[in-house]
């Protein structure tokens, strides 16, 4: 292909990753969600703004710690339109993420959107794998105040690697971006996807795979 092709042909992909895999744009100052409508392939549907109040735009509590006594040590308190139904239609969502000494926020990605992550308490490892063929690991340490980005739909995830608490908040360009677990997907989808399969696509023994069935 000539350069001036390539070229082209990026911007074409561009365009599509942004009709695919971001939310569209808003065409009223707001729609916020009826919460006793249907909810519609492009989101929920508009109460009338005639009957729209400040405290759908408003949320309170994010102060509090979230429990995060489970096996992976952290929590992710998600803010969307079901908690603020004012966020509706505007392509954005937040979460706060509580982690535990040792805690992770385990391997993921969201398929709908990217996100950027502030510390505010403690310190986090946090690391993103591209895409393949690279498959290339990018991996660091953030302090209070640092700030990171992990791009959409790449396979990302959290440590903290201290013995205090850490706390995260974080920004996503998506009311509604999804969230994948690794583990849960590959072991504890329902039913079960077959031993055998992840046997062989991870190259484990099939005793190791049937063990993390069981955990999941
Ligand atoms: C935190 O969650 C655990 C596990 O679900 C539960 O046993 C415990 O009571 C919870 N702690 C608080 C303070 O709610």
């Amino acid at each position: 292909m000539a350069s001036h092709q390539i070229f082209l042909f990026g911007l074409l992909a561009l365009s599509f990753s942004l009709v695919l895999a971001t939310d569209n744009n808003p065409i009223f100052d707001f729609c916020v969600a009826d919460p006793k409508a249907p909810v519609t392939a492009s989101g929920p549907i508009c109460k009338d703004p005639k009957l729209v109040t400040e405290n759908d735009f408003y949320y309170t509590g994010l102060d509090k710690p979230a429990n995060t006594s489970n096996p992976q040590g952290s929590k992710v308190t998600l803010l969307n339109p079901q908690l603020i139904p004012g966020l509706n239609s505007l392509g954005i969502s937040f979460v706060r993420i509580d982690y535990q000494p040792g805690g992770i926020n385990p391997l993921h990605f969201h398929p709908r959107g990217s996100e950027i992550l502030t510390v505010i308490k403690g310190t986090l490892e946090v690391g993103f794998v591209t895409s393949g063929p690279d498959y290339r690991f990018f991996k660091k340490v953030l302090k209070k105040g640092d700030v990171f980005v992990f791009p959409a739909g790449l396979v990302h995830y959290q440590k903290n690697p201290m013995n205090v608490p850490a706390v995260a908040f974080a920004s996503l360009n998506s009311q509604n971006p999804g969230s994948i677990i690794l583990a849960n997907t590959v072991f504890g989808s329902k039913p079960e996807i077959g031993p055998d399969i992840l046997a062989k696509g991870f190259q484990l023994d099939k005793n190791v795979i049937i063990d993390g069935q069981q955990k999941f």
